[in-house]
């Protein structure tokens, strides 16, 4: 696939094929990410693939969380205290993805039933969860954590598969540990979903809002 067209062409993907990705195919995209950049070469990620048992744990246990209201306890906050410009995008997005589902503002139960498809990955066959050594105190290495993320959907995309980075799936590490092998030296940054796009979901082809140039680059001459 053309890089540009690829860039421009990824988009989040909320709703996949009941079909598993090969281990092969999931290697191949991860081979492809490792040569993302970071700072001076530390290379600081951790990367955890959840498929199988092990993911069907994780999404039955992140849908009782958060079903049940359980406090957020990720490794890093998420505050969600947004400046205005971006409190703004973010409600529009909110907006939208209820809309072209056909959810209603008022529709408790079908915004309940969205939330539940998200904590739940969307169901997809694959689950990535992104880390870093807790033992690590520079911040860059989130700068590092997000190109490498970056880098596995576009390889995802240009093998067809569809992702979603995913906060909502790093909101427990402390249950996440229970049911999947990650040390407790490991900070849990954000999921990524992967799987085969359901290219006809409404929720797949929305179109999507970016700011113009103007509104965020300075030219200095
Ligand atoms: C760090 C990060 C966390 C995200 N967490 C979620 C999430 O919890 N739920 C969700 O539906 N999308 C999540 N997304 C996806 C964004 O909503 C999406 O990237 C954004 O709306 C732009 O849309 P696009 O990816 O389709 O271009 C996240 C994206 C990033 C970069």
């Amino acid at each position: 696939m053309e890089l540009t067209a690829a860039i421009r062409g990824r988009r989040s993907i909320r709703k996949f094929e009941p079909r598993d990705i090969s281990k092969e195919t999931i290697t191949d995209i991860l081979e492809t990410a490792r040569w993302s950049p970071s700072w001076g070469n530390t290379q600081p990620w951790f990367l955890y693939v959840l498929t199988g048992k092990t993911l069907q744990k994780f999404k039955e246990m992140n849908l009782l969380q958060s079903m049940a209201g359980a406090p957020v306890a990720s490794d890093v906050p998420m505050l969600e205290k947004w400046p205005d410009a971006m409190k703004t995008r973010y409600g529009q997005l909110g907006k939208v993805v209820l809309s072209a589902q056909g959810i209603a503002r008022d529709d408790k139960a079908g915004r309940e039933r969205y939330y539940a498809g998200m904590v739940t990955a969307f169901d997809a066959p694959c689950l990535i969860l992104a880390c870093i050594s807790r033992d690590n105190l520079v911040e860059y290495q989130m700068l590092d954590i997000g190109i490498i993320a970056q880098s596995i959907c576009l390889a995802a995309h240009d093998k067809g598969l569809g992702t979603c980075l995913l906060a909502a799936t790093a909101r427990f590490p402390a249950e996440i540990r229970k049911i999947a092998a990650i040390p407790d030296d490991k900070k849990i940054i954000v999921g990524i979903a992967m799987g085969y796009p359901d290219s006809s979901f409404a929720l797949n082809q929305f179109e999507r809002e970016r700011a113009k140039l103007d509104e965020f680059v300075s030219w200095l001459d």
